[in-house]
């Protein structure tokens, strides 16, 4: 399906909250889309939380994202700013003495970005207005990725504050919402499918996907059956 003159279509992936389930849904993604026949690239441009290995420094998140993608790329390409601590980016670049910037983070995912693929999966870190600096965030450095997003909201207790807030943060940096999902992260909560319908009567864009409670997920647990990429096909086509 890949149409190798066309750019990829960035999708960014945002959450309610740290732990919303990003990682979670990006994988499914894009699994669900490779399963539709679609190629992908994954990227989680700026993580904070980094494991030692033999390879050296890695965090989780962008190893189960480059596992997931149709394309490999190199570690670097697919995370190429890694903050040793799981704390906020900019205190992690200011602790560590690095000068985190929309530009400097927009080329350092050229490979990737420049990919010959037809989906590139981009994972945040945290929410929406996590800042990279004292001028910029998140939604600007999507924003400079000329990306499209989907909404996670974790669903509990307060997701319906935090979702519509997240939604109206979005529609004010003049990006695409091109859906939300659903996540039980918590499994069934009290009036879940209320707290849901809720969402879906006020957010402006379509559900893409309800992601059920899967106990002890993990990337090998994540298959193309979650997210019915169908509902994306005018964006991705
Ligand atoms: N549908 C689900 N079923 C069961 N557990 C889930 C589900 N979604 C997420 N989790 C669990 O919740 C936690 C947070 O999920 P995840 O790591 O995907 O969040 P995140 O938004 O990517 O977090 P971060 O901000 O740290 O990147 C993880 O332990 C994950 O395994
Ligand atoms: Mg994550």
């Amino acid at each position: 399906m890949n149409q190798s003159s066309k750019s990829p279509k960035i999708i960014f992936v945002t959450g309610t909250d740290t732990d919303a389930g990003k990682t979670v849904v990006a994988t499914a993604l894009l699994y669900s889309l490779a399963g539709a026949g679609y190629t992908t690239a994954a990227l989680k441009p700026i993580a904070a939380g980094a494991d030692v290995t033999e390879q050296g420094l890695r965090n989780d998140d962008a190893l189960q994202l480059q596992a997931a993608a149709t394309l490999a790329h190199d570690y670097q390409d697919v995370n190429p700013i890694l903050f040793t601590d799981p704390i906020a980016p900019h205190i992690a670049a200011l602790n560590e003495g690095v000068a985190l910037s929309v530009e400097s983070c927009v080329e350092q995912c050229q490979t990737v970005i420049q990919s010959d693929v037809d989906a590139v999966v981009v994972e945040g870190a945290g929410g929406w207005l996590v800042p990279l600096n004292d001028r910029s965030s998140m939604a600007d450095l999507a924003s400079a990725l000329k990306a499209e997003v989907i909404l996670v909201v974790g669903i509990k207790l307060g997701c319906i504050n935090h979702a519509l807030l997240t939604v109206e943060a979005i529609e004010n940096s003049g990006l695409k919402l091109l859906g939300w999902i659903a996540n039980h992260l918590h499994g069934e909560i009290p009036e879940s499918a209320a707290n849901i319908a809720s969402l879906g009567s006020r957010i402006n864009a379509p559900l893409l996907a309800e992601m059920p409670y899967i106990e002890a997920v993990q990337s090998s647990a994540l298959s193309a059956e979650y997210i019915d990429v169908s509902l994306l096909k005018s964006y991705l086509d």
